[in-house]
């Protein structure tokens, strides 16, 4: 698919670029031709979390294997880089024997090793890779150095130098504190809705001081994603197992797992009784302009709908095939729906999941809505509109 310019996933200007690209570059499940073809590597497989929250370095250790095992026959010097989020030490204590053992060389002598963390977002990935806040490298031997910054050097963005195991560490404080900064904007959200305040206003004041910065103070439902709830997870394991009790860390994950039911307290408050009643659900991606369902809080809000006797009309632009293959659990409990306007002509009760623009050019007239995200057009017209922070 890829040498065909058919990117497998869903991400904004992809598919342009790689038509715009064909034939410039080459996909192969070739370890050896790829590695013998070219300068660097980078290991950029996924590292999810085990069920116990710690991390899973299988399909890094695969990798590591593969490479090892190519480098044997490398005449140049190679760079292998990192890329995929691994906790502090693993590229120096897990990748490099692997490595050393498949190849028979030496890590930094012989070949090239460096931890080079990524921190696009999904959505505007092409955007944030090629317009960085920054870069950070992290490496031991002066050749490996320079090879990296000459890749780097037409990004115009500042470039941190550091060690091996700070680079692995800033991609988790990275995520960590953003991680941190939706959930007290949450907990702060919670609060004012109690009181009858709108929290969105008072980020906006909080936001406007330069040593906060206006972002991520999105209150509402929490975060989803393959990243802030796994790397959180992963730190947290990884503290505890090093003798320390990282408590704000918990209370991250602790109260971004509260908040989707939220949406199903407020709805109550309108309909006490769930049981029977159609309950239609727009979005089901993470976030907008994906089609990621991972760690998506509509897992969470349609399997307590569906426990609570309710039945559920779903709609997302790019997520429905994706959310029916991930979780086969809730799936034979959803009718999917063909548009979003085939959800309000369904039912009066929505639950507005994920912020998707289509969701903005809806009328609600009639609806009794309960928004996660704050789509101002349900918020206009709804005949009854709940937002979960405001
Ligand atoms: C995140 C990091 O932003 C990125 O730097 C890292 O490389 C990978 O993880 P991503 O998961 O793609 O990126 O999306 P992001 O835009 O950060 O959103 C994550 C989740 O947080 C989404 O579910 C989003 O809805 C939620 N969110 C974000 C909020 O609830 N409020 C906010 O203010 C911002």
């Amino acid at each position: 698919m890829i040498n065909n310019a058919q990117p497998p996933i869903y991400e904004e200007g992809l598919e342009e670029l790689m038509q715009e690209l064909k034939g410039k570059y080459h996909a192969t499940n070739d370890y050896r031709w790829a590695i013998l073809n070219s300068d660097i590597t980078f290991i950029t497989v996924g590292t999810p979390s085990k069920p116990d929250g710690s991390i899973d370095l299988t399909h890094v250790k695969q990798a590591a294997k593969s490479i090892g095992k190519a480098l044997r026959d490398k005449e140049d010097y190679h760079v292998v880089v990192v890329k995929s989020t691994v906790l502090p030490g693993t590229t120096e204590e897990v990748v490099k024997p692997i490595l050393e053992k498949h190849s028979g060389k030496k890590a930094f002598k012989d070949f090239g090793l460096a931890m080079n963390p990524e921190f696009l977002r999904e959505g505007v990935a092409l955007k944030d890779f090629l317009n960085p806040d920054r870069i950070v490298l992290g490496v031991q031997d002066e050749k490996t150095k320079k090879i990296l910054e000459e890749l780097y050097e037409p990004i115009n963005a500042p470039k941190l130098i550091v060690d091996i195991k700070t680079a692995e560490m800033i991609k988790y404080a990275s995520n960590a504190f953003l991680a941190t900064k939706i959930s007290f904007a949450n907990e702060i959200g919670n609060i004012c809705k109690k009181l009858g305040i709108d929290s969105w206003k008072v980020f906006e004041g909080v936001g406007l001081d330069h040593r906060i910065s206006p972002h991520f103070f999105k209150t509402g439902i929490g975060f989803g994603g393959s990243c802030f709830p796994k790397d959180v997870k992963a730190l947290i394991k990884k503290a505890e197992e090093i003798g320390e009790n990282p408590l704000i860390l918990k209370a991250v994950i602790e109260v971004n797992e509260r908040q989707p039911l939220k949406m199903i307290e407020l709805l109550k408050k309108h309909i006490p009784e769930l049981k029977g009643r159609k309950i239609g659900v727009l979005g089901l991606a993470f976030k907008p302009n994906t089609d990621d369902v991972r760690e998506t809080r509509a897992y969470i809000i349609i399997k307590k709908l569906l426990e609570e006797g309710a039945s559920v009309i779903a709609y997302d632009p790019k997520a429905m095939e994706n959310f029916k293959r991930f979780y086969p659990d809730v799936s034979g409990g959803i009718e999917y729906a063909t548009s979003p306007e085939d959800v309000l002509k369904s039912t009066e009760i929505i639950l507005i999941v994920t912020e998707w623009p289509d969701f903005e050019e809806l009328d609600y007239s009639g609806k009794i809505v309960i928004d996660g995200r704050r789509i101002k057009a349900a918020e206009r017209t709804a005949r009854i509109y709940e937002g979960v922070c405001w």
